[in-house]
């Protein structure tokens, strides 16, 4: 029988598969159309220390393979999080859930994330520091080493759950900001958050985001986010969760054969409601069809021989 377990940093999940921050909410929709303990764990969105209100509409612009979201990080606040949504979490997801954290400085990550180690559902802290979307913070860490290590190690002081670093692609190397964060303490890593890209309507002659540019997700940036992953594995020891562009079982197995632990599964969430479920149901025969008995396993298979 096909086995489907992974391990991230001792947690195990029972299969790889994992909602993305920013397409799952808090999980609450997509429990109303199926049974979400289905799910690895999922990653809820990203919260900040303030709640924010996030950026001027339009924040969506639709692309052939794709589409550019510039939400701005809109959630209700760290402290709202945990005395509202996670309660309410606890009665439709049973398994420990990821919390992505957000920041506008180094104080706001430490800050945030000293709040989520308290809660005992958060099996595991993923540290954007890559949003596109915001004027200061996000990004700003993520395209620096030191800025990103500086972020990795003040984590790593308030907790004691696991640390994943999200990275951003839009950076002319990753490999030396991966580094950075693993000799900084980081647990693992989370790559690649959003591309960044732009839509000008022809009519207005103007962008279509109210913000001009935007973060560019879905199939078209899978290529990209499998040949980073490749990258990023060949350089560090920590475990990887792959993200960019997944819609099937297949690219699970191919993100997973380019290095990757685990896997998040984006965009496809705002087209398909369903695509998770699909994707842990075809697992089993798309492994047997590859003559794959445990996904463990084939983790960075790519590299060897
Ligand atoms: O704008 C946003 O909320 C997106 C966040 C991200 O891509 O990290």
């Amino acid at each position: 029988m096909a086995d489907t377990k992974v391990t991230l940093s001792g947690w195990e999940l029972d299969n790889p598969v994992i909602p993305a921050s920013g397409t799952f909410g808090y999980g609450k929709e997509f429990a109303q159309c199926y049974d979400i303990n289905c799910l690895g764990t999922f990653s809820f969105k990203g919260t900040t220390r303030e709640p924010r209100f996030g950026n001027p509409t339009p924040r969506i612009a639709e692309c052939p393979a794709g589409i550019i979201n510039s939400v701005g990080l809109q959630n209700p606040g760290v402290d709202h999080v945990l005395a509202v949504e996670l309660p309410e979490m606890a009665e439709y997801f049973h398994k420990k859930v990821i919390a992505n954290v957000g920041g506008f400085s180094v104080e706001d990550y430490a800050e945030t994330c000293r709040k989520l180690d308290a809660c005992d559902q958060v099996g595991m802290l993923e540290v954007n520091v890559s949003c596109p979307n915001v004027d200061h913070g996000g990004m700003t860490f993520g395209v620096s080493p030191e800025a990103a290590a500086q972020v990795t190690r003040a984590v790593k002081a308030v907790t004691g759950k696991p640390v994943y670093i999200k990275l951003s692609p839009n950076v002319t190397d990753i490999v030396p900001i991966a580094k950075a964060c693993e000799e900084a303490g980081a647990d693992g890593l989370s790559l690649i958050n959003t591309l960044l890209g732009m839509r000008i309507d022809l009519r207005t002659r103007k962008p279509v985001i109210a913000n001009r540019m935007g973060g560019y997700s879905g199939e078209g940036i899978f290529p990209v986010a499998l040949r980073m992953v490749w990258q990023v594995y060949e350089a560090v020891g920590i475990p990887i969760i792959g993200m960019g562009g997944v819609r099937s079982a297949r690219d699970v197995i191919e993100m997973m054969l380019a290095g990757a632990s685990a896997v998040q599964v984006g965009t496809v969430n705002l087209i398909d409601p369903w695509a998770c479920e699909k994707i842990i149901g075809e697992l089993p025969q798309v492994m047997e069809e590859y003559g794959i008995v445990s996904l463990r396993e084939i983790i960075g298979g790519a590299h060897h021989g």
